[in-house]
């Protein structure tokens, strides 16, 4: 199947763009430092799917914020913190959530049927039964986003 590039260097801090792939979307946000902060907040032994649904690691890797963004190679401090990448379809039936700091969590909300995710795209409340999934991903530069 298929891979894109996806080149994210206009995408400002605090926005998101949407990309089709497989086609389906997937959502490449830049995080603020006040989202990745509400992202490590979290103990995700709590939460109610404890894993990372990253498939760029380990499938019983658990869900810290950490195990769910994309960094770019060699970066530190927030460049290595910032990138979510992530399937824009809700875990419960498939619709495409709101994002841009919708739903009580401050990340995504799923109008369908009520589902909230957070800032590291976790679901925290409603009907869905896992984290929106982090697909095959890697940068390619610091610009430049690889899907599959
Ligand atoms: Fe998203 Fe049902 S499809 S909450």
């Amino acid at each position: 199947l298929a891979s894109i590039r996806v080149d994210v260097s206009g995408v400002e801090e605090g926005t998101q763009i949407t990309v089709k792939w497989r086609g389906k979307p997937v959502f490449i946000r830049r995080r603020t430092q006040d989202e990745i902060d509400a992202a490590n907040e979290v103990d995700p032994s709590g939460l109610p799917d404890p894993l990372a649904r990253n498939e760029n690691i380990d499938a019983g890797a658990p869900a810290t914020d950490n195990n769910r963004a994309l960094a770019p190679a060699g970066a530190e401090g927030k460049a290595a913190e910032e990138w979510l990448v992530m399937m824009g379809v809700c875990t419960h039936l498939g619709c495409v959530p709101l994002g841009d700091g919708a739903g009580d969590f401050g990340g995504w909300f799923c109008p369908c049927h009520g589902s909230h995710y957070d800032t590291a795209g976790r679901i925290r409340k409603g009907p869905a039964p896992q984290n929106l999934p982090v697909p095959t991903a890697a940068f390619d530069g610091e610009t430049e986003i690889v899907l599959g």
